[in-house]
């Protein structure tokens, strides 16, 4: 079949968690960037929301208008890329269900991912024995398949599903003497690691973030929580800034002061708090922006409504391309 662009086809998804933090937009930049090079696709995963969620759906939808809110408020655009939610697309579920037959069951009860969630949610007293959490990797690959992704931009914790994508991919081919699917290669991009305010891993349990979309006012009360080097008492006791994490903040978001403060800090000739709010207008700024791309979508009712339909619409057409050969080489 002809392909109508010549550029190589990449696809991300993620699953919709509302609102987007700051230690997100690393990855997010990246789809954006990617946009400009290759034909994109980026879908929310609201199936795979639910093979842990299946018991808290209430929130669902509001997620997935607020991810979908950050998303395009840092510059995803559906005039370039591709942007639907996933059970909009029927093909996603029948491409799943096919592939789940020839799928074997070893390949995914050894998968890391699998092992690792059911231990850690176990022990939060969640259990997801379920079929459709074994699925996950499965309903993974369709995603990625359907589409004939060259390229697929994940996260590190995603190589053992994208790998197993790449099998699933291989075994059908061979199965059925066609080359139906492409083989999607890994896309890793550099993602700095941001640590929360309080120094753990950014997360929404933890309240230690900063929303993408925070106001002025928030993005001040977050820098003024970070914790900074414990052994300054007076402005002019000389600072360790590596151990600072309004420092590592500065290094990404102040890259023109970074040296300075730090070299000021050492020397005690600077205070935490003229740092910070150094750091938190240099955050503002660079929000800010996105802020107001947010707020322009916001005023415009049914405008994300609308152009996640059109996605939709577009990745069907895709999808059901796809199904054709799918159902022929397997004859169903
Ligand atoms: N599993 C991915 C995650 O948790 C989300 C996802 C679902 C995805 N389907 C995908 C990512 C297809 C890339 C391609 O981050
Ligand atoms: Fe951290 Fe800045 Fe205080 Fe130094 S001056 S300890 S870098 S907040």
């Amino acid at each position: 079949m002809q392909q109508a662009d010549a550029r190589k086809r990449s696809l991300s998804g993620m699953r919709p968690t509302g609102k987007l933090h700051i230690g997100h937009l690393s990855v997010l930049e990246n789809w954006v960037r990617m946009q400009e090079q290759y034909e994109c696709f980026f879908f929310v995963a609201n199936w795979h929301a639910l093979t842990t969620a299946f018991e808290e759906t209430e929130s669902i939808r509001d997620s997935i208008r607020e991810m979908a809110l950050d998303w395009f408020s840092v510059g995803i655009n559906p005039e370039k890329s591709t942007v639907f939610i996933q059970s909009e697309v029927k093909e996603h579920a029948e491409l799943y269900l096919l592939l789940s037959m020839v799928t074997p069951l070893g390949w995914l009860e050894r998968c890391p991912t699998y092992k690792d969630q059911i231990i850690q949610l176990g022990s939060q007293g969640k259990d997801i024995s379920t079929h459709g959490f074994l699925g996950y990797p499965v309903l993974m690959a369709a995603d990625i398949l359907l589409y004939r992704a060259d390229l697929v931009p994940v996260g590190e914790d995603q190589l053992p599903h994208l790998e197993l994508s790449r099998e699933i991919a291989r075994r059908f081919n061979y199965l059925y003497h066609k080359k139906v699917f492409t083989e999607p290669q890994a896309y890793l991009a550099e993602v700095p690691l941001l640590p929360g305010v309080d120094g753990r891993k950014m997360s929404k349990s933890y309240n230690n973030y900063i929303s993408i979309s925070a106001s002025s006012e928030e993005i001040q009360n977050k820098v003024k929580m970070m914790v900074t080097d414990p052994a300054r008492i007076h402005k002019t006791d000389p600072g360790h800034p590596e151990v600072c994490i309004v420092n590592t903040y500065q290094k990404l978001y102040n890259a023109q002061e970074y040296g300075q403060i730090a070299e000021d800090c050492r020397r005690g000739q600077i205070g935490c708090v003229a740092c910070k709010k150094r750091l938190a207008s240099r955050l503002d700024a660079y929000l800010s922006p996105f802020r107001e791309k947010r707020r322009s979508l916001e005023s415009q009712p049914g405008q994300i409504e609308d152009i996640l339909a059109e996605g939709a619409r577009k990745a069907r057409l895709e999808a059901e391309k796809m199904m054709g050969g799918v159902r022929e080489a397997m004859r169903v």
